[in-house]
């Protein structure tokens, strides 16, 4: 080859760089949205250990790109989301967003995603209509409804048959309330009453009193990740452990994170859900045992797991298109792809970008001097039953 053949080569890459706008930079941006501060900053210090633990074991660079994270912290609030993502599709130029601690950020975001054309990365949030808010959501963390629905048929199945359910009131909570009672009333339970309480304000004694005088035989509870060390607390303090009135819920309320602080009554406890820091494959020891190395004091929960998992997507995504950007593109790679997370087996619906999981029913326990979610049964490969049921009609 001579001189000038090699220098026009040159000069063609050159112009391929130049021309090519998003295969062509060196650098994805991934810009990550999470609660880092305020009465919910555990559910996005999770999910970030959970992110950051990923790259440190799997490297910055894919596919020839190296993975730029620019983290924003929204403090969980919707407006202050909106204002970051906006901040980081202009200024920034962001390739992908992910994250997302509560619902109210997802569903705030997603319009933007859509409007900037780029892929929203869900790891902690679980409405299950978040997902169909934009086309360009997938989700790694869960639907309430996945948990709830099957904590209602183990309830049934073990002699609950009246259960006043206590929810937060917004997203979540709501869709942990109607599929719990569709699926128990459906199955001859009796939802007695239906109480939420207010998010922004974590007082549940009136609420607990009032289920505690209706004599259920279970409550069924669900508060975000980050206020069920004050629920289990008052729900304690009230004696209703002691009144024969079982807790039962989707696992948030037995957050892995705040366990082992809540004391020995909460010993007992049955629980369904995707993550268990017990759960015991080679595969989460390994994740728990990196974990707690790289943030000690912590315990990972499953807002952790919903970030590494994130991680993982947008790496293998953009492994499958060698390194290309383009939305459409990483897209497609996510739909359908499926893993062995530290919580089991996991996929992306190819249909709705929600995540397909098993669901285990737990026990709490104490196990080599830790309080565990221990898991005794597992429903394989759980879709979204929220959209299942919309599909069916
Ligand atoms: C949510 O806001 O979607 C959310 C937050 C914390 C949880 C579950 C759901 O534990």
């Amino acid at each position: 080859m001579n001189r000038r053949y090699l220098m026009s080569i040159a000069a063609g890459a050159l112009v391929a760089f130049g021309t090519g706008p998003v295969f062509a930079e060196g650098t994805v941006k991934v810009g990550v949205l999470l609660a880092l501060t305020g009465p919910l900053q555990i559910i996005g210090t999770q999910a970030l250990a959970g992110m950051k633990l990923y790259q440190a074991q799997h490297g910055d660079t894919v596919a020839g790109k190296k993975i730029e994270l620019i983290i924003k912290d929204d403090g969980a609030v919707a407006d202050a989301s909106k204002r970051l993502a906006q901040e980081l599709i202009v200024r920034d130029k962001v390739n992908l967003l992910a994250g997302f601690s509560v619902t109210p950020t997802a569903f705030a975001v997603a319009p933007l995603a859509t409007k900037a054309k780029i892929p929203m990365v869900v790891t902690c949030a679980g409405t299950s209509s978040i997902t169909e808010r934009s086309p360009y959501v997938v989700r790694t963390s869960f639907t309430l409804p996945q948990s709830s629905s099957i904590i209602a048929e183990w309830a049934l199945k073990n002699g609950v048959k009246k259960v006043v359910s206590i929810v937060s009131d917004y997203g979540p909570g709501i869709d942990a309330e109607k599929s719990f009672k569709g699926a128990f009333t459906k199955g001859g339970g009796e939802v007695m009453e239906e109480l939420r309480a207010p998010l922004a304000s974590p007082d549940f004694a009136p609420f607990l009193q009032r289920a505690r005088d209706a004599k259920p035989d279970a409550i069924f509870v669900f508060v975000p990740s980050g206020q069920a060390g004050t629920f289990v607390k008052q729900y304690i303090e009230r004696g209703i452990d002691q009144a024969g009135i079982e807790l039962i819920g989707p696992g948030d309320v037995t957050d892995d994170d705040q366990l082992n602080s809540m004391g020995d009554q909460i010993i007992g406890t049955v629980t369904a859900h995707l993550y268990s820091a017990y759960h015991q494959s080679a595969k989460n020891k390994a994740f728990v045992a990196a974990f707690k190395k790289a943030n000690p004091g912590m315990r990972p929960n499953f807002m952790a797991v919903g970030g590494y998992d994130g991680m993982h997507l947008i790496y293998e995504a953009l492994k499958k298109t060698g390194g290309d950007t383009d939305s459409q593109k990483l897209l497609a790679a996510m739909k359908g792809m499926a893993w062995e997370s530290p919580r089991g087996p996991i996929s992306i619906d190819p249909e709705t970008r929600d995540i397909i999981q098993n669901i285990y029913i737990r026990r709490v326990e104490k196990k080599d001097g830790e309080l565990y979610n221990v898991e005794f049964e597992t429903f394989e490969a759980v879709k979204d039953p929220a959209k299942e049921a919309k599909k069916a009609k």
